[in-house]
């Protein structure tokens, strides 16, 4: 799959499968192209860019690239559900939180009368934890604090557990003293639904704690996967490797400071030839401005010419 703004690719031949109730991270520093990726999968890209090649659902008949949105619409919130960072984007604001529950339920079927909706939706917002969920079922989202409504979109994007779950930084807007919370909330939910889930973060910790295997994007491709394991142990692309450096992961005690990767992401449209790390790269050579070819399987595997041989 690609992504697309005119003449512009902001993503490019990014490939990756999700088995049934597996949990997948997907990393990168801003500007990688996550967001895209997600709202890709979702049918929600910003107008003025779209997606080519091919997305596919288990038992659904059509690509969901160059699906119309009235397709989309009868998957999204009941087959694959989304949590944005900002929990806003997926409220309104005029209707009560209860009813934003019960509607995905009642418009996908799942319950029959609104009676039956309003209560499972009750229901709901006590499996996210919201305390006297009665009366925040009654209340407008911004009579609830930022961690509720994220709780909130949590409970809707569950209400009628999807079969793929994506999470597109969904506490970083949140105090750092109700993340951990949230996240248990996440992972608890897909759990007891057998929900998969696509984890965007720059927190590689937190991929540590609650994906089994993880995607590395950079400048719109993917450039590592693997399990979680092989990859945060032996990461064998210099970015991957700049990334755990970076990160908590793996501080430098010797100077007591954290490492980070010299220069950022490039914007789209000004991507070097070949591999898109290279002009950030300590250990890049003329071979680099061709393509690296991805080396090993698709499961595991890496795009870089030192083919790992640096590690
Ligand atoms: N609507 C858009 N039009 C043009 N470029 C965009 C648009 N949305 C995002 N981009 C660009 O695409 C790249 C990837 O964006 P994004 O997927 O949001 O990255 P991430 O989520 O990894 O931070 C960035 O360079 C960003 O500026
Ligand atoms: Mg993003």
């Amino acid at each position: 799959m690609s992504v697309h703004a005119g003449d512009l690719t902001l993503v490019e031949d990014v490939s990756f499968a999700i088995g049934a109730g597996e949990r997948v991270g997907l990393i990168g520093e801003s500007g990688s192209g996550k967001s895209l990726t997600a709202t890709s999968l979702m049918g929600l890209l910003p107008d003025g860019v779209h997606s080519e090649g091919s997305i596919r659902l288990d038992g659904v008949e059509h690509d969901l690239v160059g699906a119309t949105q009235k397709q989309f619409s009868g998957l999204r919130g009941r087959r694959m559900a989304m949590v944005f960072q900002e929990p806003m984007t997926a409220l309104n604001p005029t209707m009560r939180v209860g009813d934003q529950v019960a509607e995905v339920m009642l418009i996908h079927k799942t319950e029959r009368s609104r009676a039956d909706a309003r209560t499972a939706a009750i229901r709901s917002l006590e499996r996210v934890r919201l305390p006297d969920p009665e009366k925040i079922a009654r209340a407008y989202p911004h009579q609830l604090s930022g961690g509720q409504r994220q709780r909130v979109v949590l409970a809707i994007a569950l209400a009628n557990g999807p079969e793929l779950l994506l999470c597109d930084e969904p506490t970083t807007a949140l105090d750092v003293t109700v993340q951990a919370h949230m996240l248990d909330l996440i992972s608890t939910g897909i759990r007891e639904r057998g929900s998969a889930l696509l984890f965007i973060t720059h927190d590689l910790a937190v991929v540590a704690t609650i994906c089994e295997r993880v995607l590395v994007m950079y400048g719109g491709r993917i450039v590592e996967s693997g399990t979680v394991r092989e990859v945060f142990t032996n990461p064998r692309h210099p970015y991957t490797q700049g990334l755990i450096a970076a990160s908590d992961l793996e501080t430098d005690h010797a100077g007591g400071r954290l490492v980070t990767i010299p220069g950022s992401v490039p914007p789209a449209g000004s991507f070097p030839s070949g591999c898109v790390f290279r002009t950030r790269c300590d250990l890049a050579t003329d071979q680099c401005a061709e393509s690296p070819l991805w080396t090993g399987e698709p499961e595991r595997g890496f795009a870089c010419w030192n083919s790992g041989e640096h590690t």
